[in-house]
């Protein structure tokens, strides 16, 4: 195991089409992974990408903590999950404005609009198909970590820059924590891991 580099704006790496991984099951990338979520945990992160790690590959790795849900969810904290090759699809024109920041762009967060239902089919490490069909929070956290793998920073998905703003400017309330009640919605019916 080991700590990796992130890379920040501004690195070609971000801006590069990653290459699709032709063995899912390859020791290699099962290491990449646990790696990229060693290093999440160091940095107290819930997402990245590999081209963020300097791997132009498609993997991205995510959770969704419990301290993120906010109180009156209904909704389950997520574990570590691992995608390969992830392709994601919208399930609906309808987008919102949402929150986010990026461990490649420290400091910073800004409001983006994001489909908010989402189908994301992937593989996992062992090889078995995943799909997931995702609202709201986890609909976006999946569109942030995704658009890495085609060389897309959050900054470039805004459509008011002037929510662009530094984390330490907004004082001692934070920057819209908790989240709203109405972000963590799941189809749980529809949803298989
Ligand atoms: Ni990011």
């Amino acid at each position: 195991m080991a700590l990796l580099k992130i890379a920040r704006m501004g690195n070609p790496v971000l801006k590069k089409i990653a290459d699709p991984i032709a063995d899912p099951t390859d020791p290699q990338i099962a290491k990449l992974a646990a790696d990229m979520i060693e290093t999440l945990e160091d940095v107290g992160g819930n997402g990245l990408a590999a081209p963020q790690v300097h791997v132009s590959k498609r993997l991205v790795v995510y959770r969704i903590a419990a301290h993120q849900i906010p109180a009156g969810a209904d909704f389950k904290p997520l574990p570590w999950t691992v995608l390969v090759n992830p392709v994601i699809e919208p399930l609906t024109d309808e987008k919102k404005p949402i929150w986010e920041r990026c461990l490649s762009i420290p400091g910073l967060h800004g409001i983006v609009p994001r489909h908010t239902r989402v189908r994301c089919t992937a593989t996992s490490l062992d090889g078995r198909p995943i799909e997931r069909i995702t609202r709201g929070f986890h609909a976006m956290l999946l569109q942030h970590e995704c658009d890495h793998l085609d060389g897309i920073l959050y900054p470039m998905r805004m459509t008011d820059l002037s929510t662009l703003a530094f984390n330490s400017e907004l004082g001692e309330r934070g920057f819209l924590f908790p989240r709203p009640v109405e972000e963590f919605v799941e189809d749980n019916a529809a949803a298989t891991t």
